[in-house]
């Protein structure tokens, strides 16, 4: 079974073909991170023009990179929850006239499952239960998985999402955008010993990035100043590689330890990771080390299908699928889970 799969709940314009839903035929990720980059975040407004006018090109490519024509494709799988409301509206559409026109069965997904399920895509020993964390520019949370689309929250941030925590402090660093990649990479130079930073795990299962964030805006900045105020002449603020180093190392801290608690407590034998954030190298690393002192088996999917992609959509939505699980053209976007 071919499944086209679409995604455009951010700022990717997406589409793919997968078959049989593991075998990736085509994965096209149109981005727009130039367009957003000068305003430091996505504009909604715009991400919802460029969709509209990438969706087409896009899909008609991500079917000529697989071989196919239209008629080939079984099933069309879309992202329809959560996201920016107006974005997902642009692929919910785009998806249901495709399956309209070509008499085929149409099925949403869940954007968060989706992160989970491309360890799928790449991991043929990829195992239920698990407990999955998801880390993106938008959520982060904890999951006791015992199937494809069979997700118990275990906890959830209660402020900003982990990768909006790496764009925020990046931007109070002036260091650009999407903040992430940057100070991954910065972080690599810095001593993460070198500045105090708070400790972010309380023992419980929810997660909480506000105080981290306060906590770089005033070691920048001086204590009081706020954003977008100049610092104080005699504040010295450490070496930018030490503070992002010692930003990531916190925020790495509270993932590795939550999960690691998560997995413990559900006695699982293995953990999975997705979203943008997974592409850490820092986290990847900690909680390889964290997962082999514990014995677990540890996912998680290479770069590029941890950000978002439909490869990961086309996928979940042939499992869905297969469950006995499909939607009508009366599909709608929900911006919420
Ligand atoms: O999953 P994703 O592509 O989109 C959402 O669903 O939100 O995640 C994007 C987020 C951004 O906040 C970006 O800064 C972050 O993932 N990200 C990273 C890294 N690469 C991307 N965060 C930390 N380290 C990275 N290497
Ligand atoms: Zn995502």
């Amino acid at each position: 079974m071919h499944c086209l799969g679409i995604e455009t709940s951010c700022d990717e314009t997406a589409a793919a073909v997968v078959r049989g839903g593991r075998e990736v035929l085509s994965s096209v990720v149109r981005t727009q991170v130039d367009i957003h980059r000068v305003f430091g975040g996505v504009v909604p407004e715009i991400a919802c023009r460029a969709h509209a006018e990438a969706i087409g090109p896009v899909v008609e490519k991500a079917i000529l990179e697989a071989g196919l024509t239209a008629g080939d494709i079984d099933l069309v799988a879309v992202t329809s929850r959560p996201g920016l409301i107006g974005a997902l509206l642009i692929g919910v559409s785009a998806a249901k006239a495709l399956a309209w026109a070509l008499g085929k069965p149409i099925v949403g997904v869940d954007h968060i499952e989706a992160h989970l399920y491309a360890n799928r895509l790449v991991h043929a020993d990829f195992a239920y239960p698990n407990v999955g964390l998801v880390v993106s520019g938008g959520h982060t949370s904890l999951y006791f998985s015992r199937g494809p689309a069979d997700h118990e929250r275990l906890g959830a941030t209660r402020d900003d999402a982990a990768g909006e925590a790496f764009d925020k402090v990046a931007k109070i660093m002036g260091l650009g955008y999407p903040g992430g990649p940057l100070i991954d990479k910065l972080a690599r130079e810095g001593n993460a010993k070198a500045v105090d930073m708070p400790r972010l795990d309380d023992g419980g299962p929810d997660f909480s990035f506000s105080g981290v964030k306060t906590a770089v805006l005033y070691k920048w900045k001086g204590q009081n100043e706020g954003k977008g105020k100049r610092p104080k002449p005699e504040h010295r603020p450490p070496p930018a590689a030490d503070l992002a180093a010692a930003f990531q190392e916190c925020v790495v801290d509270a993932l590795v330890s939550k999960t690691l608690r998560a997995a413990e407590q559900r006695g699982v034998a293995a953990v999975a990771m997705g979203g943008g954030v997974a592409c850490n190298s820092r986290l990847r690393e900690k909680m390889q080390a964290a997962c082999d002192k514990k014995g677990l088996k540890l996912f998680f999917p290479p770069l590029a299908y941890c950000t978002d992609n439909a490869a990961m959509i086309a996928g979940l939505g042939s499992a869905l699928f297969e469950m006995g699980t499909v939607s009508t053209l009366e599909l709608d976007a929900t911006p919420t889970r």
